[in-house]
């Protein structure tokens, strides 16, 4: 585990695994160019795999391969020297999957070692030490590939392991506001030993986002380029502190080590960074891919329920997407899940051109409400409840399960405010996300009369 993802998001990975473990499908879901091992050596023979066994032997086959440049490697690639010797300087996933599904997904497949049940398990325990050997990170479904991709660590424990967690050997100036401070902020000090230069508080809330703050911070700084920022908190922290990390010295790392549910879930996932202005939120910002994501469920234990209702807005927006009641999992499966969903989505569209505009489910409505009552009075998370209501109307969707978990109720605001706010944020054109039947779909053009009823409806 030595080497973490670095700030490229595009960066390769090679997935490596047992026949029938996964990988095409999790490499496929990461959105990568998938470069399968099995099709290269394929073409480079001119014929297919049970052929070239046959006709050639399975030393023929190995020697192909390891000409083969890949994203998913063959379940027997790194039988070969050279191959893991390539590996070295890639981000390696293994898929470990146990051995009775990897049968039970090749059986009866024309795969020529997967021919005989007692051979095929044997192979499967041969090759898990090689697997281990060159693994950076351990996967055990397309949910933790996609983690690992994004470089998101999620795990209990995780903030003991900060200091062999980020990433380097530089030095780290640690972030957080007063409350995360106080609650966890020792020991992430603790975890974060010998590398620890400096620490830094931010106001809670959106005050942390302003550029006074941001200006105070860098003025404050002292890390070189080699330094790390790490920023130990909810959305707001993590949002200035990658602000920060963004443009100090022409941009250096980061890590956020997200503390409540919005950051765990959402906000310190994707790379976007940002301050408000007068004018608007997150109307200043930046790309900037974090070195590593570090996400410790066990941090939720200290959130007030407050804020742990504005998260499951969030969640239960990611559900919708996903087409998957992921609210009702326990803590620490919810929040890997909607992680990894969210991360997915990033990395097919890192730059917010496209599918990435889906997470705006609902947000639409709750930017209005949120604008019209001043930012005061209604939380983010209830303006999201509300939202996700319009959204589900307009897309013929039942809204049973929103009202059950989030149990909106209705705002008291200024129509004709929220009105003109939902104007500006579109900018004239009303296209929104939907959910349709074949899930979520953005852009879609919906009659002004029909976003001016749903809004209605939401204030009291
Ligand atoms: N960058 C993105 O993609 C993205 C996505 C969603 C939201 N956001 C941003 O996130 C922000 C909201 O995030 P938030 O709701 O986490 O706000 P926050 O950072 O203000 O945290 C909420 C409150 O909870 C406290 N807190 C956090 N973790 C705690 C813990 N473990 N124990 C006790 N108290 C804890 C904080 O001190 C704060 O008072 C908004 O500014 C929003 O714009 C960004």
């Amino acid at each position: 585990m030595a080497r973490v993802h670095g700030a490229d998001p595009l960066k390769k990975i090679a997935l490596v695994g047992f026949m029938g473990a996964g990988k095409t499908t999790a490499a496929q879901a990461v959105g990568f160019p998938v470069v399968d091992s099995d099709e290269l050596v394929e073409q480079a023979a001119g014929k297919p795999i049970p052929e070239i066994f046959r006709d050639d032997g399975e030393t023929a086959f190995r020697a192909h391969e390891e000409e083969a440049i890949v994203l998913a490697l063959g379940g027997g690639a790194v039988t070969s020297a050279k191959v893991r010797e390539a590996l070295a300087d890639t981000l390696t996933v293994w898929l470990d999957v146990d051995v009775d599904t990897c049968w039970e997904r090749v059986r009866g497949s024309d795969r020529p070692l997967a021919q005989n049940e007692a051979e095929f398990r044997r192979l499967y325990e041969e090759r898990r030490a090689l697997y281990a050997d060159v693994a950076d990170v351990v996967a055990h479904d397309v949910h933790d590939v996609v983690l690992a991709a994004a470089g998101v660590h999620v795990e209990r424990g995780a903030l003991a392991k900060l200091g062999s967690l980020v990433p380097g050997d530089g030095p780290v100036a640690l972030v957080s506001d007063a409350t995360v401070a106080g609650i966890h902020g020792m020991d992430a000090q603790l975890a974060l030993g010998s590398r620890l230069a400096e620490t830094h508080e931010l106001p809670s809330g959106e005050e942390a986002k302003t550029l006074l703050t941001i200006d105070r911070l860098w003025q404050e700084l002292r890390l070189d380029r080699r330094g790390t920022i790490v920023a130990l908190g909810g959305g707001c922290t993590t949002d200035a502190a990658g602000y920060a990390a963004a443009a100090y010295l022409r941009g250096i790392a980061w890590v956020p080590v997200a503390t409540s549910l919005v950051a765990q879930v959402d906000a310190a996932i994707g790379g976007k960074t940002g301050i408000d202005l007068p004018q608007g939120k997150n109307l200043v910002g930046a790309f900037h891919w974090p070195a590593t994501t570090v996400i410790d469920p066990a941090l939720l234990e200290t959130l007030p329920d407050a804020q742990r209702r504005d998260g499951m807005s969030e969640v239960v927006k990611t559900g919708l997407l996903a087409g998957e009641p992921l609210w009702e999992l326990p803590d620490d499966e919810l929040v890997r899940r909607c992680a990894a969903f969210k991360a997915a989505v990033c990395l097919r569209d890192p730059l917010d051109q496209g599918e990435r505009k889906m997470l705006n489910l609902g947000h639409t409505f709750a930017h209005a409400l949120e604008a019209a009552a001043g930012y005061e009075g209604v939380t983010h998370g209830r303006a999201v409840a509300l939202g996700l209501l319009a959204a589900l109307r307009l897309s013929g969707r039942d809204i049973g399960q929103v009202e059950e978990i989030l149990r909106p109720t209705p705002v008291k605001v200024d129509r004709e405010r929220a009105w003109e706010a939902l104007l500006r944020d579109k900018k004239g054109a009303l296209r929104l996300v939907l959910l349709g039947d074949d899930g979520p779909q953005w852009d879609v053009d919906v009659p002004a009369a029909d976003v001016r009823r749903e809004l209605d409806r939401l204030i009291a």
